[in-house]
């Protein structure tokens, strides 16, 4: 799917953990589309990657080094970006860290790490960029990934579950707090997105792919692609009327569990 290629024509966003995977895919479709970007996270090879294509794209595009556990860095992301571009109009927070874990077992820098990158590291974002998008002349938007198993609970992610549903509250609170702003605020919940390191860790290598799939009445792993036209439609002038939206992004899967994908046949009527 792709959008007109001046969807986001003057638009500079900044894209944490956009590096790699729904990230990545995010800065591709943002860069199709007309936008600026900026990538922040730890590792500076493989930003410098990432800002390789962008640019073979066409498209302009810089790199920070950040850990979004630090609001410093944060902080020092968002100023790169205004100093280079002049303005920021999109954030995404889409950084984070998981792994599979039951609670029993997890010893607290465990939770700890994870509520540090996920949740923290979202609050982190929102407050280093609110005062860039909020002289935003497209309206500022920002965007939180979420996960559909925030609110269903996650047996072996308790942290990555519970972060993700603090997430989820401060975006509600964000919408009515930053609505006469002119900011969007709007989540962005994935089911299993197969083009992932996550996906191949955590279901495939765990022996978990058929199970994971057979939930899904789509029948397949969603792609960042699918992450990414989402992201589009919400940054573009056609999301100009939605804030305070979860946008689920899963095939069907969380309206579903109990059916797992079998496909229902129908039986004879009764006499
Ligand atoms: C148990 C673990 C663990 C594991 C780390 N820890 N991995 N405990 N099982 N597999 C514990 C460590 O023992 C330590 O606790 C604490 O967590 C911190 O670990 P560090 O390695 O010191 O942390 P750090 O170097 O800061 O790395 C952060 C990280 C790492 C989250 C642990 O995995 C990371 O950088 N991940 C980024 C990439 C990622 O996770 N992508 C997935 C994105 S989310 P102690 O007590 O020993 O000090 C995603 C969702 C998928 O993909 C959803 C669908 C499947
Ligand atoms: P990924 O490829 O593993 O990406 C995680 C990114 O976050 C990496 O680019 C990493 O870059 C960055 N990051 C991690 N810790 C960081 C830190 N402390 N500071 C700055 N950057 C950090 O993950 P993904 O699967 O694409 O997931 C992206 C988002 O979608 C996450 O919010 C995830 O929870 C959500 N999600 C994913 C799925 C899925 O199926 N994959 C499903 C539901 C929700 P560095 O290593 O360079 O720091």
């Amino acid at each position: 799917m792709t959008f007109r290629e001046d969807a986001l024509a003057g638009r500079v966003a900044l894209i944490t953990g956009g590096g790699s995977g729904i990230g990545f895919g995010i800065a591709k479709a943002f860069a199709a589309a007309g936008a600026k970007l900026v990538l922040a996270s730890r590792n500076a090879e493989r930003l410098e990657t990432a800002i390789g294509e962008l640019k073979a794209m066409g498209a302009e595009a810089i790199a920070v080094t950040a850990d979004v556990r630090k609001f410093e860095d944060v902080e020092s992301a968002v100023k790169t970006a205004v100093d280079t571009f002049g303005h920021l109009d999109v954030m995404v927070a889409n950084a984070a860290g998981n792994f599979v874990v039951p609670l029993a077992e997890m010893s607290p820098n465990a939770w700890k790490v994870v509520i540090d990158i996920d949740l923290n590291g979202t609050f982190h974002c929102a407050k280093a960029a609110y005062p860039a998008l909020k002289t935003s002349s497209f309206g500022g938007r920002f965007i939180a990934i979420s996960t559909t198993r925030a609110l269903e609970g996650w047996p072996g992610c308790a942290h990555a579950g519970a972060a993700k549903a603090g997430i989820m509250s401060l975006m509600r609170t964000l919408c009515g707090e930053w609505g006469p702003d002119g900011i969007r605020c709007n989540t962005i919940a994935p089911g299993a997105i197969g083009d992932t390191e996550g996906v191949k860790r955590i279901y495939e290598e765990a022996g978990r792919k058929e199970l994971e799939l057979s939930s899904i009445p789509l029948g397949a792993f969603g792609k960042t692609s699918d992450i990414a036209s989402a992201a589009v439609f919400l940054c573009s002038d056609a999301g100009a009327y939605i804030t305070g939206a979860d946008i689920v992004v899963d095939g069907g899967r969380n309206r579903s569990r109990s059916s797992t994908g079998v496909k229902v046949e129908a039986t004879e009527a009764a006499e």
